[in-house]
């Protein structure tokens, strides 16, 4: 289900202008190429919502959680502080290679650090508090990616969520595969859970807002 259609869609992005970065055009070329799923990728328009998103928050510490080619992360990295560090974890160990080569030609090899593993795992190893949190990797495990970034995040941080209409599915009754089902569990959750104010914006596949109260 195309929640905008084509021409609006393009036009969005022909009136969308925040940082010029030669690398993205890079990465979007080389995955459209090379790399199964293109489609994964956030893609211009989303991709300056989070570099806007970011520069508002300001973060020192971002974690993020499904790097597949680095688009998100390099429009991520824009908002940072000086001193900031964003940490992204994949699954796919073939992306580290042409990935941290991306990172370098943004000139963000000193910001940016990539950990290749199970993100479910690998987040219990971190003992930093983060600002900003973006979860877009495998959906059935979204519900525990939810409660494990949670106590990590900082009161008044931000856990960005992606796809979570996932093309509309969320809506259909009854639900009937395992990714719908967990993607719609954990949007009921956050609408439950008074830790949070959350808001779920129609943006492409549908991007979830949580802050932390
Ligand atoms: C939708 S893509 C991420 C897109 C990227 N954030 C962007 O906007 O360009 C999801 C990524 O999560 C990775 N992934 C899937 N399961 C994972 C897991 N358990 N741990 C870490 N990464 C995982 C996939 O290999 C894939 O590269």
């Amino acid at each position: 289900m195309e929640l905008i259609n084509e021409t609006l869609h393009k036009y969005c992005e022909l009136h969308t202008k925040v940082f010029e970065n030669d690398v993205l055009n890079e990465i979007d070329r080389f995955t459209n190429l090379n790399v199964l799923m293109p489609q994964m990728l956030s893609g211009y328009l989303q991709g300056q919502y989070l570099a806007m998103m970011s520069k508002m928050i300001q973060p020192k510490n971002i974690l993020e959680i499904g790097t597949f080619t680095g688009y998100s992360a390099v429009c991520l990295a824009q908002g940072l502080q000086d001193e900031g560090h964003l940490y992204t974890l994949e699954a796919n160990e073939e992306l580290k290679a042409p990935v941290t080569d991306f990172f370098k030609k943004a000139g963000l090899e000193e910001k940016i650090s990539m950990q290749i593993g199970n993100g479910v795992e690998l987040i219990d190893k971190f003992d930093i508090i983060f600002d900003l949190i973006f979860i877009d990797a495998d959906k059935s495990n979204y519900p525990l990616y939810y409660e494990k970034c949670l106590p990590k995040l900082k009161k008044g941080g931000i856990i960005l969520i992606d796809n979570v209409l996932w093309s509309g599915k969320v809506c259909e009754e009854p639900i009937k595969d395992k990714k719908t089902k967990a993607i719609h569990e954990l949007n009921q959750r956050i609408q439950q859970d008074d830790r949070v104010e959350n808001l779920l914006l129609p943006l492409r596949d549908g991007m979830m807002w949580v802050r932390k109260r």
